[in-house]
């Protein structure tokens, strides 16, 4: 009853939950339970254990959702039906929220259909496979009214949250320049280093329900458990790695969508056949904002010694947030010369050992308040969208080859 109370007073607060009760839990439908949904699901339950039931989950490979289960039973005590058809999740009119953590070029499939079933949704990052599925999700959600949130988790990081108070108190003066980059390296693999079980079969995974709308192939167990390396279901880098960072730039500055993105890139670092996919393992990314702002990408898979972050280059000083876990703060110094303004301000670092994990659950616990109308989202459908965009630009202009224009108004891209 407080909920129905609060729902009436807050306005654009979703529907009522049908799950809802005296403990105002959220009824949640868990679709798939690899890397990713196992984390984040941990996550939930460390966050918001008394919010949440989980009384459904899906998973097309037999292993993942005997895991997805016990999990459930371990940290939820309760025990959840399993599916291998989503839409089995999705026809149960008890479940008010999803949690779609399958990989990307299924994400617009399910979250139309979640949508439509009047679900609210957690999608993973990249919203969708490409622009278009992307701007169908966004109508989609809207004309709902259902809470959606997008799994750009960095959103939630207290580090980025302080950066981008710095910011508007002009700690770094006007920002007209972002370094962002992601280094990584792997000693014998790919980086996107995904063991394949060993007993993982056609029986045992549903070849027909993970491929989607993708092309039709026959089975493939690397395409199944690698598939961040195919075009037909992952972009690569940018969609993978890339629109955190453009995304954490957004928040951090105020920006929305790029005007324009030259990327350029290939397989360098890994060559033999067991390790290389067709995405590429090193790209560059320049993108060009509206008033004056210009992102600078840079990621490489073959040594990591720089590891991961983004600097906010602003007229009077600097912040850089590295691996998530570390904000420094540089005053400019103009040749030795700074203003007493700029000097007056106290150069500092913040460490917060492993603060994703806090990230993730602030995010996953920012979603569970928002369905019970507590909280609006903080990284809504159209905030990950646009972070999506920058991520499929860089693909386009990557694969043709050509500098891309991106248009915000009539949301159409097209070649130079
Ligand atoms: N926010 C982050 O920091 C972050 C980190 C890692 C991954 N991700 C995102 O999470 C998503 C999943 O990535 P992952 O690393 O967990 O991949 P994964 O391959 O480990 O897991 C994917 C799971 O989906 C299952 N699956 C495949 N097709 C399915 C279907 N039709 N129905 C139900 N289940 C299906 C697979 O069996 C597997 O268990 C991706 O979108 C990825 O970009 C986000």
């Amino acid at each position: 009853m407080e909920l129905s109370r609060r729902n009436l007073i807050l306005s654009g607060a979703p529907a009522l939950l049908s799950a809802q009760g005296a403990n105002e839990k959220v009824n949640v439908g868990w679709i798939a339970t690899g890397t990713r949904g196992m984390h984040v699901m941990r996550m939930m339950y460390q966050a918001v254990p008394d919010n949440v039931v989980v009384s459904a989950v899906c998973d097309t490979y037999a292993g993942n959702l005997a895991k997805g289960k016990d999990q459930i039973q371990t940290m939820g005590k309760n025990t959840p039906k399993t599916h291998v058809d989503y839409r089995d999740i999705l026809n149960d009119k008890s479940i008010d929220a999803v949690f779609i953590m399958t990989p990307e070029h299924l994400h617009y499939e399910m979250t139309i259909a979640a949508l439509k079933a009047g679900k609210h949704v957690y999608v993973e990052k990249p919203l969708a496979h490409t622009i278009e599925e992307g701007q169908e999700i966004v109508r989609e959600a809207k004309k709902s009214g259902k809470v959606v949130q997008v799994g750009t988790q960095n959103r939630s990081n207290s580090l980025y949250i302080k950066a981008k108070e710095m910011v508007a108190q002009g700690m770094i003066g006007e920002v007209h320049y972002v370094r962002a980059f992601w280094y990584r390296n792997a000693i014998e693999q790919s980086p996107w280093n995904y063991v394949i079980p060993a007993e993982a079969n056609e029986q045992n995974t549903d070849w027909k329900r993970f491929t989607g709308s993708a092309k039709s192939r026959a089975f493939d167990k690397d395409r199944y458990f690698r598939w961040r390396l195919y075009w037909d279901y992952s972009g690569g880098i940018s969609t993978d790695l890339l629109v955190h960072q453009t995304d954490i730039s957004n928040f951090v500055c105020g920006k929305t969508e790029p005007i324009s993105c030259a990327a350029s890139g290939g397989l360098y670092r890994w060559t033999t056949e067991k390790d290389k996919g067709e995405v590429p393992d090193t790209l560059s990314a320049l993108y060009e904002y509206p008033d004056k702002f210009h992102i600078n990408y840079s990621c490489y898979f073959g040594n990591e010694q720089y590891g991961y972050g983004e600097q906010f280059m602003g007229n009077e000083g600097t912040i850089e947030v590295m691996n998530r876990t570390t904000l420094r703060f540089y005053t400019e110094k103009f040749r030795g010369k700074p203003p007493a303004h700029v000097s007056a301000r106290k150069e500092f670092v913040e460490e917060k050992p492993g603060n994703d994990t806090p990230a993730v659950q602030n995010h996953a616990a920012n979603f569970i308040r928002a369905v019970m109308g507590k909280e609006k989202v903080i990284a809504p459908v159209e905030v990950g969208q646009q972070a999506a965009v920058s991520g499929h630009l860089a693909t386009l202009s990557l694969r043709a080859g050509k500098k891309v224009l991106w248009d915000s108004k009539t949301q159409k891209y097209r070649f130079v």
